[in-house]
């Protein structure tokens, strides 16, 4: 029997793609109304202590659209932490979600765990990078707190997830990434956002995790571009006090 207890219950939602005009379709979708469907559904069944957006926030890069996931979110009560995608403008997603509740790639220490929020961004070009700079701030982040366990956060996937049109617009340096975190092994697990698809593997004692969007998913293990028919998703991560990660993806009706 174990004696583990919760330590941090955390509500996963990634790229909504929303546009500051709620009607605005993306893909044939309504954007504003599948991230409605998704966080209802969510809250509805969970109670979580924290929301973690992981980037594609916004669309059209507007302020108006990072104003509207405030208002939206604010509601709740509960800490938003939020990292920004490939679509996202982080200079105007940083001034509208640093206030009050939400964080803007901030880390996040809560009892014997360590949450990791690395920014990916480099550009609109569809991939991403770490960086030396930051992967060296999180080696140094990572060798001196005293945190028991630890999650990395970012948008973009470190590893192939067996598609090559989106395994060639995933991190440029997630080998450098891994090397950083195989140092440390109290690092349990990395999530990601980017993929429009759910992702579950581990790997040499990590816990690789991808994450649906709230909007439209690709099709899983194909190599060129498609669109799923799977409905908006979300993914719950409950983090136990002896360093299991315990987690669960919802996936609606389209
Ligand atoms: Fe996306």
């Amino acid at each position: 029997m174990t004696t583990a207890t919760t330590v941090l219950d955390i509500l996963q939602l990634s790229d909504p793609h929303l546009f500051a005009d709620p009607a605005a379709r993306l893909k044939g979708v309504q954007t504003s109304e599948t991230f409605r469907r998704a966080l209802q559904h969510a809250l509805a069944a969970l109670d979580p202590d924290i929301v973690l957006l992981t980037g594609d926030l916004s669309q059209d890069c507007s302020a108006e659209t990072y104003a509207r996931i405030r208002q939206l979110l604010e509601p709740l009560r509960v800490p938003v932490f939020c990292i920004p995608g490939n679509h996202d403008d982080p200079q105007l997603m940083a001034r509208e979600l640093r206030h009050g509740h939400f964080h803007y790639c901030e880390n996040l220490r809560h009892e014997n765990w360590l949450l990791c929020m690395l920014d990916t961004w480099d550009g609109l070009r569809g991939g991403g990078r770490v960086g030396e700079a930051q992967l060296a701030e999180l080696d140094a982040k990572l060798e001196s707190s005293d945190a028991e366990h630890v999650l990395v956060c970012l948008h973009h996937h470190p590893v192939p997830v067996g598609s090559a049109w989106l395994d060639a617009v995933g991190l440029d340096d997630g080998d450098e990434l891994l090397t950083v975190i195989r140092r440390h092994p109290r690092v349990c697990g990395l999530l990601w956002g980017h993929i429009h698809q759910r992702y579950d593997h581990h790997a040499d004692g990590l816990r690789m995790m991808g994450t649906p969007s709230t909007c439209y998913q690709f099709v899983r293990g194909r190599d060129d571009f498609a669109l799923d028919s799977l409905g908006p998703g979300y993914r719950r991560i409950q983090l136990r006090s002896d360093g299991r990660i315990d987690t669960h993806v919802t996936q609606l009706k389209p």
